[in-house]
Protein backbone atom coordinates (compact mmCIF):
# COMPACT_ATOMS: atom_id res chain seq x y z
CA UNK A 1 0.00 0.00 0.00
CA UNK A 2 1.93 3.18 -1.17
CA UNK A 3 1.71 6.13 2.06
CA UNK A 4 0.10 9.64 0.78
CA UNK A 5 2.44 11.81 -0.75
CA UNK A 6 2.64 15.31 0.54
CA UNK A 7 -0.23 16.59 -1.13
CA UNK A 8 -2.27 14.30 0.34
CA UNK A 9 -2.87 11.49 -2.62
CA UNK A 10 -1.96 8.09 -2.34
CA UNK A 11 -1.31 7.68 -5.80
CA UNK A 12 0.52 11.15 -6.37
CA UNK A 13 2.50 11.83 -9.49
CA UNK A 14 6.05 10.04 -9.58
CA UNK A 15 7.62 13.36 -9.39
CA UNK A 16 6.51 14.28 -6.92
CA UNK A 17 6.55 11.07 -4.37
CA UNK A 18 8.08 11.32 -1.25
CA UNK A 19 10.15 8.52 -0.31
CA UNK A 20 9.25 5.68 1.74
CA UNK A 21 11.11 5.66 4.87
CA UNK A 22 12.67 2.13 5.69
CA UNK A 23 10.32 -0.86 6.87
CA UNK A 24 11.88 -0.78 10.40
CA UNK A 25 11.33 3.00 10.64
CA UNK A 26 7.90 2.49 9.54
CA UNK A 27 7.31 -0.77 12.35
CA UNK A 28 8.63 1.48 14.68
CA UNK A 29 6.42 4.92 14.21
CA UNK A 30 2.97 2.31 13.80
CA UNK A 31 3.98 0.69 17.27
CA UNK A 32 5.16 4.36 19.26
CA UNK A 33 1.55 5.19 17.88
CA UNK A 34 -0.23 2.46 20.16
CA UNK A 35 -0.97 3.02 23.54
CA UNK A 36 1.23 1.52 25.79
CA UNK A 37 0.34 -0.90 28.98
CA UNK A 38 -2.82 -2.61 30.33
CA UNK A 39 -6.29 -1.02 30.61
CA UNK A 40 -6.25 0.63 34.00
CA UNK A 41 -9.93 -1.48 34.44
CA UNK A 42 -8.29 -4.96 33.40
CA UNK A 43 -5.47 -4.50 35.82
CA UNK A 44 -7.54 -3.44 38.84
CA UNK A 45 -9.85 -6.62 38.05
CA UNK A 46 -6.88 -9.01 37.71
CA UNK A 47 -5.63 -8.25 40.91
CA UNK A 48 -8.89 -8.39 42.64
CA UNK A 49 -10.60 -5.32 43.08
CA UNK A 50 -13.92 -7.15 41.63
CA UNK A 51 -14.88 -6.96 38.59
CA UNK A 52 -13.93 -4.98 35.42
CA UNK A 53 -17.24 -3.20 35.92
CA UNK A 54 -16.31 -2.77 39.52
CA UNK A 55 -13.28 -1.36 38.54
CA UNK A 56 -14.45 1.13 36.32
CA UNK A 57 -16.38 2.15 39.16
CA UNK A 58 -13.59 2.74 41.16
CA UNK A 59 -12.23 4.66 38.23
CA UNK A 60 -15.01 6.69 37.25
CA UNK A 61 -15.26 7.79 41.01
CA UNK A 62 -12.41 9.38 41.10
CA UNK A 63 -11.08 6.35 43.99
CA UNK A 64 -7.66 5.42 41.76
CA UNK A 65 -4.67 7.48 41.09
CA UNK A 66 -1.62 6.47 39.01
CA UNK A 67 1.69 8.11 39.49
CA UNK A 68 -0.64 10.08 42.54
CA UNK A 69 -2.65 11.32 39.66
CA UNK A 70 -6.11 10.92 39.42
CA UNK A 71 -6.82 7.98 36.69
CA UNK A 72 -9.49 8.88 34.21
CA UNK A 73 -11.47 5.84 32.61
CA UNK A 74 -9.32 3.96 29.70
CA UNK A 75 -5.92 5.15 31.14
CA UNK A 76 -3.49 2.24 29.90
CA UNK A 77 -0.62 1.89 32.35
CA UNK A 78 2.36 -0.51 32.99
CA UNK A 79 1.64 -1.94 36.28
CA UNK A 80 5.42 -3.00 36.93
CA UNK A 81 6.33 0.94 36.34
CA UNK A 82 3.25 3.39 37.58
CA UNK A 83 2.21 3.25 40.90
CA UNK A 84 -0.81 2.92 40.86
CA UNK A 85 -3.36 2.68 44.45
CA UNK A 86 -6.75 2.71 45.24
CA UNK A 87 -7.84 4.84 48.23
CA UNK A 88 -4.10 5.01 48.20
CA UNK A 89 -3.48 1.76 49.10
CA UNK A 90 -1.48 0.28 46.55
CA UNK A 91 -3.25 -2.34 43.97
CA UNK A 92 -0.22 -5.08 44.43
CA UNK A 93 -2.05 -5.52 47.99
CA UNK A 94 -4.99 -7.36 47.98
CA UNK A 95 -7.97 -6.36 49.67
CA UNK A 96 -9.10 -8.70 52.54
CA UNK A 97 -5.40 -9.29 53.53
CA UNK A 98 -4.61 -8.10 56.99
CA UNK A 99 -0.94 -7.76 58.42
CA UNK A 100 -0.86 -7.29 62.14
CA UNK A 101 2.20 -6.21 64.56
CA UNK A 102 1.99 -7.81 68.11
CA UNK A 103 4.18 -7.36 70.66
CA UNK A 104 4.07 -10.68 71.88
CA UNK A 105 4.81 -11.88 75.69
CA UNK A 106 6.40 -14.19 77.31
CA UNK A 107 4.90 -17.76 78.03
CA UNK A 108 3.02 -17.46 74.47
CA UNK A 109 3.03 -19.57 72.09
CA UNK A 110 4.08 -18.75 68.61
CA UNK A 111 1.68 -21.55 66.67
CA UNK A 112 -2.25 -21.30 65.18
CA UNK A 113 -2.88 -24.20 67.95
CA UNK A 114 -0.93 -25.46 70.62
CA UNK A 115 -1.37 -28.92 71.60
CA UNK A 116 -0.67 -28.76 75.24
CA UNK A 117 -3.39 -25.99 75.62
CA UNK A 118 -0.92 -22.80 76.43
CA UNK A 119 -2.21 -19.36 75.32
CA UNK A 120 -1.18 -18.75 71.24
CA UNK A 121 -0.67 -15.55 69.11
CA UNK A 122 -3.12 -16.49 66.98
CA UNK A 123 -5.39 -15.74 70.31
CA UNK A 124 -4.06 -12.44 70.70
CA UNK A 125 -5.15 -10.89 67.50
CA UNK A 126 -8.95 -10.67 65.75
CA UNK A 127 -10.30 -14.03 64.77
CA UNK A 128 -11.33 -13.06 61.25
CA UNK A 129 -9.57 -13.24 59.23
CA UNK A 130 -7.93 -16.64 59.92
CA UNK A 131 -3.95 -15.17 60.39
CA UNK A 132 -0.51 -16.93 60.59
CA UNK A 133 2.45 -15.58 62.83
CA UNK A 134 5.85 -14.73 60.03
CA UNK A 135 8.49 -16.55 61.89
CA UNK A 136 8.54 -17.64 64.98
CA UNK A 137 9.61 -16.84 68.44
CA UNK A 138 10.12 -18.95 71.50
CA UNK A 139 7.72 -19.06 73.66
CA UNK A 140 9.94 -17.37 76.44
CA UNK A 141 10.52 -14.89 74.10
CA UNK A 142 9.00 -11.09 73.59
CA UNK A 143 8.52 -8.82 71.46
CA UNK A 144 7.42 -8.05 67.68
CA UNK A 145 6.02 -10.66 65.37
CA UNK A 146 4.13 -9.88 62.42
CA UNK A 147 0.60 -12.20 61.70
CA UNK A 148 -0.96 -11.74 58.25
CA UNK A 149 -2.93 -13.76 56.12
CA UNK A 150 -0.47 -12.53 53.28
CA UNK A 151 0.86 -15.73 52.74
CA UNK A 152 3.21 -14.32 49.41
CA UNK A 153 4.73 -12.00 51.70
CA UNK A 154 4.88 -14.23 54.77
CA UNK A 155 7.37 -16.79 52.49
CA UNK A 156 9.41 -13.76 51.40
CA UNK A 157 9.99 -12.01 54.60
CA UNK A 158 10.99 -15.78 55.64
CA UNK A 159 13.00 -16.75 53.23
CA UNK A 160 16.79 -17.13 54.05
CA UNK A 161 17.33 -15.29 50.32
CA UNK A 162 15.88 -12.28 51.49
CA UNK A 163 17.60 -11.81 54.67
CA UNK A 164 15.19 -9.67 56.37
CA UNK A 165 17.01 -8.40 58.89
CA UNK A 166 15.86 -9.08 62.74
CA UNK A 167 16.92 -6.75 65.58
CA UNK A 168 17.00 -8.45 69.39
CA UNK A 169 17.81 -7.18 72.66
CA UNK A 170 19.14 -10.03 75.01
CA UNK A 171 20.16 -9.29 78.76
CA UNK A 172 22.79 -12.12 79.34
CA UNK A 173 24.03 -13.94 82.12
CA UNK A 174 27.95 -13.40 83.46
CA UNK A 175 27.47 -9.27 83.03
CA UNK A 176 29.43 -7.05 81.32
CA UNK A 177 30.29 -9.07 77.20
CA UNK A 178 34.48 -8.82 76.39
CA UNK A 179 35.16 -7.12 73.30
CA UNK A 180 36.74 -10.33 72.37
CA UNK A 181 33.32 -11.95 72.51
CA UNK A 182 31.50 -9.47 71.20
CA UNK A 183 33.32 -9.80 67.98
CA UNK A 184 33.47 -13.21 67.83
CA UNK A 185 29.68 -12.73 67.30
CA UNK A 186 30.14 -10.26 65.07
CA UNK A 187 32.47 -12.43 62.89
CA UNK A 188 29.88 -15.42 63.42
CA UNK A 189 30.06 -18.50 66.41
CA UNK A 190 30.05 -21.86 65.31
CA UNK A 191 26.86 -23.42 65.95
CA UNK A 192 26.00 -27.15 65.69
CA UNK A 193 24.26 -25.85 62.27
CA UNK A 194 26.92 -24.62 61.07
CA UNK A 195 29.03 -20.73 61.39
CA UNK A 196 26.43 -18.15 62.38
CA UNK A 197 26.76 -15.14 59.07
CA UNK A 198 28.48 -11.83 60.71
CA UNK A 199 25.95 -9.69 62.99
CA UNK A 200 25.70 -6.25 64.51
CA UNK A 201 26.54 -6.82 67.57
CA UNK A 202 26.77 -3.70 70.69
CA UNK A 203 26.93 -3.51 74.40
CA UNK A 204 24.29 -0.81 75.36
CA UNK A 205 24.60 -1.77 79.13
CA UNK A 206 26.70 -4.11 80.83
CA UNK A 207 25.25 -7.54 80.05
CA UNK A 208 22.77 -6.44 77.37
CA UNK A 209 23.36 -7.43 73.56
CA UNK A 210 21.61 -5.42 70.84
CA UNK A 211 22.23 -8.04 67.68
CA UNK A 212 21.21 -7.71 64.28
CA UNK A 213 20.51 -10.98 62.56
CA UNK A 214 19.51 -11.86 58.98
CA UNK A 215 19.12 -15.32 59.26
CA UNK A 216 16.02 -17.28 60.75
CA UNK A 217 17.76 -20.28 62.43
CA UNK A 218 15.95 -21.92 65.55
CA UNK A 219 16.85 -20.29 68.84
CA UNK A 220 19.49 -18.72 66.95
CA UNK A 221 20.39 -15.48 69.55
CA UNK A 222 19.87 -17.89 72.55
CA UNK A 223 22.52 -19.92 71.06
CA UNK A 224 24.61 -17.99 69.54
CA UNK A 225 25.47 -16.21 73.22
CA UNK A 226 25.64 -19.68 74.62
CA UNK A 227 28.75 -20.13 72.34
CA UNK A 228 30.51 -17.18 73.95
CA UNK A 229 29.93 -18.29 77.44
CA UNK A 230 26.66 -15.46 78.31
CA UNK A 231 22.86 -17.49 78.05
CA UNK A 232 20.22 -15.40 77.67
CA UNK A 233 18.03 -14.35 80.22
CA UNK A 234 15.90 -12.27 79.00
CA UNK A 235 14.99 -11.97 74.86
CA UNK A 236 13.23 -9.41 73.15
CA UNK A 237 12.47 -8.30 69.83
CA UNK A 238 12.78 -4.89 68.72
CA UNK A 239 12.58 -4.86 65.05
CA UNK A 240 11.92 -6.61 61.75
CA UNK A 241 12.79 -5.03 58.95
CA UNK A 242 11.91 -1.70 58.96
CA UNK A 243 8.96 -2.47 61.29
CA UNK A 244 9.49 -0.82 64.93
CA UNK A 245 7.05 0.31 67.53
CA UNK A 246 8.17 1.00 71.05
CA UNK A 247 4.47 2.08 72.19
CA UNK A 248 3.17 -0.78 71.85
CA UNK A 249 2.70 -3.09 75.49
CA UNK A 250 3.10 -6.62 75.64
CA UNK A 251 0.00 -8.32 74.60
CA UNK A 252 -0.81 -5.83 72.24
CA UNK A 253 -1.00 -5.47 68.79
CA UNK A 254 -2.21 -2.98 65.91
CA UNK A 255 -2.58 -3.10 61.80
CA UNK A 256 0.31 -2.01 60.04
CA UNK A 257 -0.35 1.28 57.98
CA UNK A 258 0.22 1.96 55.03
CA UNK A 259 3.75 3.30 54.80
CA UNK A 260 4.59 0.57 57.01
CA UNK A 261 3.18 -1.78 54.45
CA UNK A 262 4.90 -0.23 51.38
CA UNK A 263 8.47 -0.36 53.50
CA UNK A 264 8.36 -3.98 54.63
CA UNK A 265 7.37 -5.40 51.18
CA UNK A 266 10.11 -3.24 49.46
CA UNK A 267 12.48 -4.70 52.40
CA UNK A 268 11.39 -8.11 51.42
CA UNK A 269 12.46 -8.27 48.03
CA UNK A 270 8.93 -6.96 46.49
CA UNK A 271 8.23 -4.41 44.50
CA UNK A 272 4.53 -4.93 45.97
CA UNK A 273 2.73 -7.96 47.56
CA UNK A 274 2.57 -10.14 44.66
CA UNK A 275 -0.48 -11.24 43.50
CA UNK A 276 -2.40 -13.82 41.75
CA UNK A 277 -2.89 -12.77 37.98
N1 LIG B 1 16.48 -16.11 68.47
C1 LIG B 1 16.19 -16.86 69.53
O1 LIG B 1 17.08 -17.47 70.11
N2 LIG B 1 14.92 -16.93 69.94
C2 LIG B 1 13.92 -16.27 69.36
O2 LIG B 1 12.78 -16.36 69.79
C3 LIG B 1 14.24 -15.47 68.26
C4 LIG B 1 15.52 -15.40 67.84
Amino acid sequence: MSRPNAAGNGRGDRGDRVPEPPLWEQWAAASAALPQGERLQKVLATRGWGSRRVCEELIAAGRVTVDGEVAVLGRRVDPDVDRVEVDGVPIGTKPGLVYYLLNKPTGVVTTAHDPQGRPTVVQMVPDEPRVYPVGRLDVTTEGLLLLTNDGDLAQRLTHPSHGVEKEYLAEVAGGRVSDGRIRALREGVELEDGMTAPAQVSQPDPGVLRITIHEGRNRQVRRMCEAIGHPVERLVRVRIGTLQDRTLKPGEWRELDQQELKALIESAGARSAPVDS
